[in-house]
């Protein structure tokens, strides 16, 4: 028997100003853009503004259905906009920022366990981690290198590929 560990590193500003001109840009996009949501719901409006690596922009809301299940995260709405719009483009970095009724939107939420999976499959189709950086509307800023690393220990396409 052994045990092992695993072990995530990501950075922690003080606020959007600290950010590169570039990072900074994206976040203020994905602030800006939780209006778009359909979120009647809930009444928690989450935005997602990515950078592909052609330059180009895209970006998702949460669209929500009267059939809960239904509704879809603004991380997957932006990825399949992304791959049908720029099929086999990798994302260079996804700001992901969010408005909700009665939260003081001030500290980074992250993407939920299916989008976390989602994005571990949009990295290893396109062969680059997703970057991601995650922020309220104001507030501490974290940038993940790596979206994968949200989720140790994953199942991904080469699970089933396996001999016994
Ligand atoms: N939501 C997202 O859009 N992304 C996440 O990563 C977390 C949750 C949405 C789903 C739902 O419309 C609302 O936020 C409340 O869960």
């Amino acid at each position: 028997m052994k045990e092992v560990k695993t072990s995530f590193e990501y950075s922690v500003f003080g606020s959007i100003d600290e950010l590169s001109a570039h990072d900074k840009e994206l976040l203020q996009q994905a602030r800006s853009f939780t209006s778009t949501a359909y979120a009647p719901y809930s009444h928690f409006s989450v935005s997602a503004v990515a950078r592909l690596v052609n330059g180009e922009i895209v970006k998702g809301t949460n669209q929500e259905n009267a059939s809960y299940p239904v509704g879809l995260c603004a991380e997957r709405a932006l990825m399949a906009g992304a791959a049908a719009l720029y099929p086999g483009v990798a994302i260079e970095t996804m700001a992901i920022s969010y408005d909700g009724e009665g939260n003081s939107n001030d500290s980074p939420v992250a993407p939920c366990g299916m989008c976390r999976q989602a994005l571990l499959e949009f990295g290893n189709r396109t062969g680059k981690p997703v970057r991601l950086i995650l922020s309220g509307k104001k507030g501490e800023v974290f940038i993940i290198e790596n979206a994968a690393s949200l989720l140790p220990l994953s199942f991904s396409k080469d699970d089933l590929r396996k001999n016994s």
